[in-house]
């Protein structure tokens, strides 16, 4: 089954770097019969959307805007986005909401920005080591996708791509026990029918992420109700990465 696999380069690869990433990376994924997903600096977007024009390949930021235009300095808009030939963002990805304090209203705001000018949506959920040892885990996911959905119609989730990303996995080398993944994407699964459709919660696409690397990826893709994988570190790879999207 076709899997898709994004890849989040967070804050590496100056253009130059990212060129001969690419030029390294491409003829290895030639013939990759998944669907794959680069989210690069805002910096690289202009260099991805050439390079991978006639390609299967698709384009993705790592942020966007709440806001449309105006006086929001270091801010980049959705429309800015789509215009360089952005197909994805990611929104509410950890790093963001803890480092950057971004909260759950504004994820939600940026949902529907992205959503307004057809660029679909990565939206990483996921807990604490502190949420997951205080049994709060299917709590704080339920809790983040009740804000991050709001006001969204059943249609529109076509759009979205739902990350589930332990924040202590993210970077550690530690990840969950196939069964707890499995658990929670079942109860993501149960969030959006509850709250949306049998369908939509059939047909959403959810990724695991969290240290996903060349050796351990496997395991994840055989995880019931997956459909895919977020993977940080062992992007910046490319050999490792090529063999993750292969
Ligand atoms: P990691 O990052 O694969 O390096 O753990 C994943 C992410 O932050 O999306």
């Amino acid at each position: 089954m076709k899997n898709l696999i994004v890849g989040n380069y967070k804050m590496n690869f100056t253009t130059k770097e990212f060129s001969n990433y690419l030029d390294a990376f491409l003829p290895k994924v030639k013939h990759c019969q998944n669907d794959i997903v680069l989210c690069v600096p805002y910096t690289n977007l202009m260099l991805g959307a050439q390079k991978l024009t006639s390609t299967n390949i698709k384009l993705g930021a790592q942020n966007l805007s709440t806001e449309e235009s105006g006086a929001y300095t270091g801010e980049i808009s959705n429309c800015m986005l789509k215009e360089l030939g952005t197909n994805y963002v990611i929104v509410g990805h950890s790093e963001r909401r803890q480092m950057f304090k971004e909260t759950d209203e504004q994820i939600n705001k940026k949902i529907i920005r992205a959503l307004s000018v057809n660029l679909k949506v990565i939206l990483c959920i996921g807990e604490t080591k502190a949420e997951k040892n205080a049994n709060k885990t299917k709590q704080v996911i339920t809790n983040q996708l009740e804000k991050a959905l709001n006001g969204l119609y059943e249609n529109e989730l076509e759009n979205i791509v739902i990350a589930y990303e332990p924040i202590w996995a993210i970077g550690s080398g530690k990840t969950p026990q196939a069964k707890e993944i499995e658990e929670i994407l079942q109860e993501i699964r149960n969030y959006i029918k509850e709250n949306f459709s049998l369908t939509a919660s059939n047909n959403i696409c959810i990724l695991y992420g969290g240290s996903v690397n060349e050796a351990n990826y496997v395991n994840f893709l055989k995880i019931k109700g997956i459909n895919g994988l977020l993977v940080g570190g062992a992007c910046l790879d490319v050999d490792k990465f090529a063999s993750i999207v292969k």
